[in-house]
């Protein structure tokens, strides 16, 4: 089945972001271990997986689709961060990206008349419902549990492990 070489390659490019997000995911759940936060080690080395699985899903319809995968040059992840606050805030500033970029997909998509790229979109324009309440969740929680108290951040993530 034909897409378009503009959709395959704004695919690709958005592969690429998918495994950026990977990335930064280990990175954020690297920090959280140097910080002594198993909970908050295991959340974000679970979402490292599913940006993981994001990015991999695009790599098989690229090649279903009859390709070229062509997997971008990827930028390093930050990795220090001057508190908890800043490692979740900087997360869900990197959703809110991944989430516009899927909906310019879409739109290109549909510029394109090419509906088997839209249904394939749209299992990620509902993941990105799912995970920008996820990481807004978590940074109103870790604004009210404050700097000092990251334990009870701990446990709200535990929480959350079943679903994470
Ligand atoms: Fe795959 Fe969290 O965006």
């Amino acid at each position: 089945m034909p897409v378009e070489k503009s959709v395959v390659e704004a695919l690709n490019v958005h592969m690429g972001r998918e495994f950026e997000a990977h990335l930064q995911y280990l990175s954020v759940s690297s920090w959280f271990d140097a910080e002594g936060l198993p909970e908050l080690t295991k959340f974000f080395a679970a979402q490292a997986a599913e940006e993981h699985m994001h990015a991999t899903k695009i790599l098989t319809y690229v090649q279903d689709v009859g390709g070229p995968v062509v997997i971008p040059a990827l930028a390093a992840p930050k990795a220090s961060f001057e508190s908890a606050e800043e490692a979740v805030a900087g997360c869900l500033e990197w959703e809110e990206n991944i989430t516009a970029h899927i909906h310019a997909l879409v739109d290109l998509a549909t510029s394109k008349n090419d509906h088997a790229t839209q249904v394939f979109l749209q299992w990620y324009v509902t993941e990105q419902v799912e995970e920008i309440a996820t990481m807004s969740e978590l940074l109103q929680v870790t604004r009210r549990a404050g700097e000092s108290n990251l334990l009870l951040l701990e446990d709200y993530v535990a929480r959350l492990a079943p679903a994470a």
